[in-house]
């Protein structure tokens, strides 16, 4: 099949990537890490690309964060230093787990003696030895350890195990969400708890050599943590409306949108565009005000009020904009990571130009 030259001959709906918003996004995530001497192990789900996670390893990044044995088996063609940010349960992750290439350090984030064993049991019969970093839970209360002797007894138990070798600590601060002026409180409680923890760790003598968290909304106060070694921002790279309505990016630095065509302008006061929940996804705006599934690039009060699987309704009442049957629009998705997962392939535009085309080689979470 011929590949379209320009965004004018995309079939729609399609998946479309600013590529100079998305090189910026990339540079200023690089220089922010490099300037506050923390690493970046960027949270690959975000476009589930080896071709992307090359461009973020080319600007420093000493590996990948991956949340499905699908993204490490892909990522591992790119990257030799793989943190699976998520407890593997059962024979078969396991399996995969360590059927890892050799030459890939693999580190997993738990918090329940249950996975610690099994992990170190299965890693010490395939005589391999895998990190491990235990998961805190310091506010977002999805899982890890908030009980610092506990989270330390269980890190005891990892040191002392076969086949596994105690790295340190990860958290996930998902629950700030405040713009990056306001979050000073939330994390200074992060960071008085962070220090809870690692004080429990050097008490049994423990090592903590990496202390990894960070997300997008918090990934440029990151240095206001203290201890953190390594942060693990995965969304910045396209950014989406919601970090743009939480004040964690800026409009202008949304490179990823769903490109669609107006089918209908039937029904007064909207517009129907071929892009629905299969295409941009059903997700809330978490942690800000607004309603809606996505809004549109360039008139960012027209938002999509309302979606069947393959419809988009966009409303119209606070626009004067009245577009045509065949008129193209870009939408902002609420959350870019699971449009992206929705789609087989990315294309990269400048301009009308395609540059760049990638498959979305790790979606889905099974083969
Ligand atoms: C464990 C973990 N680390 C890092 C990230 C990346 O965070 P963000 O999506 O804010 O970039 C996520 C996101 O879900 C995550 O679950």
């Amino acid at each position: 099949m011929q590949q379209p030259q320009t965004l004018t001959g995309l079939t729609t709906p399609a998946a479309v990537v600013d590529l100079d918003r998305m090189t910026a996004n990339l540079d200023r995530m690089a220089a922010y890490a490099a300037r506050h001497g923390v690493a970046h192990r960027p949270h690959v789900k975000t476009h589930k690309i080896p071709a992307l996670a090359s461009e973020q390893i080319r600007r420093g990044c000493p590996g990948l964060t991956v949340a499905t044995l699908r993204e490490a088996e892909v990522m591992a063609h790119v990257s030799d230093d793989l943190l699976l940010a998520y407890p593997p349960v059962g024979a078969e992750k396991l399996r995969r787990l360590l059927a890892l290439p050799d030459s890939v350090r693999v580190t997993v984030g738990l918090d329940s003696a249950e996975v610690l064993d099994a992990l170190a049991a299965a890693a010490a019969a395939a005589g391999r030895t895998i990190g491990v970093l235990i998961e805190l839970d310091l506010g977002m209360h999805r899982v890890g350890i908030a009980d610092p002797r506990a989270a330390a007894e269980l890190a005891a138990r990892a040191a002392h195990a076969r086949g596994v070798e105690l790295r340190g600590v990860m958290f996930y601060p998902g629950h700030i969400r405040e713009p990056a002026g306001d979050q000073h409180a939330a994390l200074q409680r992060l960071s008085d708890d962070l220090a809870a923890h690692l004080a429990a760790l050097r008490d049994l003598g423990l090592p903590a050599t990496l202390v990894s968290g960070g997300s997008t909304p918090t990934a440029f106060q990151s240095h206001h943590v203290a201890g953190i070694t390594e942060i693990r921002p995965g969304t910045y790279i396209f950014n989406d409306r919601t970090t743009a309505a939480i004040d964690a990016c800026a409009w202008s630095d949304c490179a990823y949108t769903i490109l669609a065509t107006v089918v209908s302008t039937a029904v007064p006061g909207q517009a129907v565009v071929d892009a629905g929940s299969k295409a941009i996804n059903r997700e809330e705006l978490r942690g800000a005000a607004g309603g809606g599934f996505g809004a549109l690039l360039d008139r960012p009060d027209v938002v999509v009020r309302a979606m069947s699987e393959e419809h988009g309704l966009l409303d119209l009442s606070v626009s004067d904009w009245r577009p045509r049957i065949g008129d193209r629009v870009r939408i902002v998705p609420n959350h870019v990571c699971i449009s992206v997962n929705l789609h087989r392939e990315l294309w990269g535009v400048r301009g009308d130009r395609i540059d760049a085309y990638w498959e979305v080689e790790a979606r889905g979470w099974r083969s």
